[in-house]
């Protein structure tokens, strides 16, 4: 097994975790690249480009039909790959774990299959302002269908939930969806007091764990969630993979999401019987490649730890927040919780009246890759009353080099855009 091994992470040898990812030996015009994006798509060790290479350099047939010796390889692969992903969020069994393209085509499945045959006109569901567009959109369009109810948990000042009114935004709602951690503010959102309330009013909750799941140790139990979604780019893993995880009597209730292919026992000209779980939700072809390069994304992250994961990027956190702020002063205004531990290392920011596009251009000039833009989180960016941010985020291969460098090339954003 290749993965991180004994490397773990203390703060002192974060460059034997950044040797592991090929890409950032590079340069970007000229300066070693800083990259600071993670939130919107992390970097890959060598173990996950080998996983998928060696796939299809040594195993590539397809799964679940050929009984010859690559094909009953590939299936033993894949089915392994599975187990791994239960196992890094404790989920009770490998079949309640579902591969999708992406954390949006997981929730899109929820609302289709279970808002689909659960929600209608008497109905409500309970989102939050700092939902990201994936856990909005589909339940707009499934609500447009069948007329049920949107309710909204609003945000603080600070850029946490306001929880004040959830007992009656919850009362005959039969869903909360909410993200665990906001893309945009880094609010690390108290979900087992929410699937707690949830549950007590007799709603289930479903959690996008996007940027959860790559950053803290996770258990689906210890959440207490029903439904939970996240994607593998985002954890070390390739784009292509994303996981629905749900309790199996939910999953063997939920009618078929997609059909084709393996997803059914049998088919006739006058219907179909549809296969167990998680096969009745893999219709066709699944990333075969992609699934292995998640398996060994995953226990990259477990040889590193994921205790030691967080404890880096709070401390990390900690000392962008500290670095921005002393160097910048008024001219910056991060936004979301300003204590390390409620958050993660997400870092969006308001440098003086600069559009966040002018800052991310002269930041890459530096080789530094921000995201800028409304983060797919648009009600949110109503209610901070902008239309975009800079944003910052932070991995296990971010060390105090790069805080410092995003710092010192905003002196050029300064210099640049004079007051
Ligand atoms: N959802 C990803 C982000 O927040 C793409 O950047």
């Amino acid at each position: 097994m290749s993965t991180g091994g004994d490397v773990a992470i203390d703060g002192h040898i974060d460059a034997a975790v950044k040797a592991q990812f090929p890409l950032l030996e590079r340069s970007v015009h000229g300066h070693p690249i800083v990259y600071l994006d993670s939130a919107a798509s992390s970097q890959k060790p060598a173990a996950v480009l080998d996983a998928m290479d060696d796939y299809y350099r040594t195993i590539n047939a397809n799964v679940h039909r050929g009984a010859y010796e690559i094909a009953a390889a590939a299936t033993e692969q894949m089915e392994s790959a599975r187990a791994d992903v239960a196992r890094f969020i404790s989920a009770p069994s490998a079949d309640e774990i579902i591969f999708t393209k992406n954390a949006t085509e997981a929730m899109n499945l929820v609302a289709r299959s279970w808002g689909g045959s659960n929600l209608g006109p008497a109905d409500a569901i309970v989102l939050t302002e700092m939902e990201h567009h994936a856990n909005i959109v589909p339940w707009h369009i499934l609500a447009a269908e069948r007329g049920f109810e949107i309710r909204w948990i609003p945000i603080t000042a600070d850029g946490c939930l306001d929880l004040t009114d959830l007992d009656r935004l919850l009362d005959g709602a039969k869903l909360l969806s909410v993200t665990a951690m906001s893309n945009v503010l880094g609010t690390l959102n108290p979900i087992p007091r929410l699937a707690a309330a949830a549950h007590g009013a007799g709603a289930l909750i479903s959690v996008d764990a996007s940027q959860y799941v790559p950053h803290l140790p996770t258990d689906v139990g210890a959440l207490g969630a029903d439904f939970m979604v996240f994607t593998g780019h985002k954890m070390c893993g390739p784009t292509g993979v994303g996981v629905l995880w749900a309790r199996s009597e939910l999953l063997e209730a939920m009618p078929p999401f997609l059909g084709g292919g393996e997803m059914i026992l049998d088919v006739t000209k006058e219907g179909f019987r549809p296969n167990t779980v998680p096969h009745k939700f893999e219709a066709g072809t699944p990333p075969i490649a992609e699934i292995m390069g998640l398996g060994a994304a995953v226990r990259y992250l477990e040889g590193l730890g994921m205790d030691a994961v967080r404890a880096h990027e709070v401390s990390l956190t900690g000392y962008a927040l500290r670095t921005l702020t002393d160097r910048h002063g008024d001219d910056i205004t991060v936004h979301g919780p300003s204590e390390p531990a409620q958050r993660g290392g997400v870092l969006s920011f308001v440098y003086r009246d600069v559009h966040p596009h002018d800052i991310s251009q002269v930041l890459d000039q530096s080789g530094v890759c921000v995201r800028a833009g409304h983060h797919c989180a648009k009600p949110l960016m109503r209610c901070l009353g902008v239309t975009a941010t800079t944003r910052a985020s932070l991995y296990v291969y971010n060390d105090t080099s790069d805080v410092d460098s995003l710092a010192e090339a905003l002196d050029e954003v300064g210099a640049l855009f004079g007051r």
